[in-house]
């Protein structure tokens, strides 16, 4: 930039306040071009009447030094950072990519069964006989170690200096749950939070997996964004409840996942209803065809209705999830036919 123009543009104040531009480091630019014009562009101003008061005083400061120049004032808008479709996709080999099917679990909403679908459909698909992993990337909230009854493990690290995944019921996890005290809070910020996820995915020895299943915390955030651009993310599985405010939610999260271009391989509508054990009547507690609404409005596959049944919440809290404590159950069957659904989607070629 040029000095004598910033010297200038220092002694014109922002209107009302008493700081220059050049202090409130709003001038990007400032420079004599080649047509004998002197070219001031602004930044960070958001206030288009501001804008033009000072544009107008930048003209008149400028002509009274150098009256025989053209003076042009121009203003950056807020560069608002969009997702650029498969922008972030590019060459560089991506994290997790030996695996063959990485799938998200997502929400848009919390506390829909995220953790509780990620850990059901793990286990479901393992005693399919496929080789399964569960990755946690609720940071903030990790829920994988209890509900697989290992909170109390603690990871190895072998020679390779990689952390080796936790084992339990035929499952490999991983979880910052375990390294993090227990009933602790987290209080990071993103860049931590993201740097954690890396290492999860990154610094862990992951097996050659058929399918990692990975637990999404609830949103559009930080790690939705990070899992896209750093990692092979072959296909996500939304979880919604049937009320409108869950799945109104659900809906922000499909839309990200099509901005990213994740294939969605479907919705699982969790709580969808309860079947009452005495009379076998189904009582739809939270309301009805919210899962298919959304299908139907979006086109995507409505691969499951998961029944209430505290039963879930129990052996959750237990560690023995219902797949595992109740292979006949009404709720293991919904998880198996996902299952189905998600080994017969159509994933793209690699
Ligand atoms: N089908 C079900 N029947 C009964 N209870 C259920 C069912 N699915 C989930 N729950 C219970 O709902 C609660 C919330 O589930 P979970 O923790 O899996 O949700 P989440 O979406 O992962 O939440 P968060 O957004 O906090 O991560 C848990 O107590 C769980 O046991
Ligand atoms: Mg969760």
């Amino acid at each position: 930039m040029d000095e004598k123009l910033l010297k200038l543009l220092s002694e014109i104040n922002y209107p009302d306040m008493e700081r220059d531009i050049v202090d409130f480091k709003m001038v990007k630019v400032a420079e004599f071009t080649g047509n004998d014009e002197i070219l001031i562009i602004l930044k960070n101003i958001t206030n288009e009447e501001k804008f033009n008061i000072l544009k107008k005083n930048i003209e008149d400061k400028m002509k009274g030094e150098f009256p025989e120049k053209k003076v042009t004032v121009e203003l950056v808008k807020k560069e608002v950072k969009n997702i650029e479709v498969g922008a972030q996709l590019g060459e560089k080999e991506k994290s997790l990519s030996h695996i063959k099917h990485v799938i998200a679990v997502g929400s848009g909403k919390g506390g829909v069964g995220k953790s509780t679908v990620a850990v059901n459909l793990a286990i479901a698909m393992s005693k399919k006989g496929y080789k399964v992993g569960l990755l946690d990337a609720d940071i903030w909230g990790p829920s994988v170690p209890t509900m697989l009854g290992t909170e109390d493990e603690h990871p190895f690290v072998n020679e390779k200096k990689k952390i080796l995944p936790i084992e339990n019921y035929g499952i490999y996890m991983m979880s910052i749950g375990y390294f993090i005290e227990k009933n602790l809070p987290l209080i990071w910020r993103g860049p931590l939070v993201t740097g954690a996820l890396k290492q999860l995915m990154n610094d862990v020895e992951w097996p050659a997996l058929d399918y990692l299943f990975i637990d999404m915390p609830p949103g559009t955030g930080d790690i939705q964004l990070t899992l896209s651009s750093d990692a092979k993310i072959d296909g996500v599985v939304i979880v919604s409840t049937p009320q409108k405010i869950a799945y109104i939610d659900a809906i922000k999260g499909i839309v990200m996942f099509q901005k990213l271009n994740i294939p969605i391989i479907g919705i699982v509508e969790n709580m969808s209803y309860f079947q009452c054990p005495d009379t076998g009547k189904k009582h739809f507690i939270f309301g009805k065809g919210g899962g298919e609404y959304v299908a139907a409005n979006y086109n995507i596959d409505l691969i499951s209705e998961i029944p209430i049944d505290p039963k879930v919440t129990i052996q959750g809290d237990e560690g023995v999830p219902i797949t595992e404590g109740l292979p006949g159950s009404p709720v293991t069957k919904a998880y198996v036919a996902a299952c189905d659904k998600i080994v017969n989607f159509k994933y793209k070629a690699k």
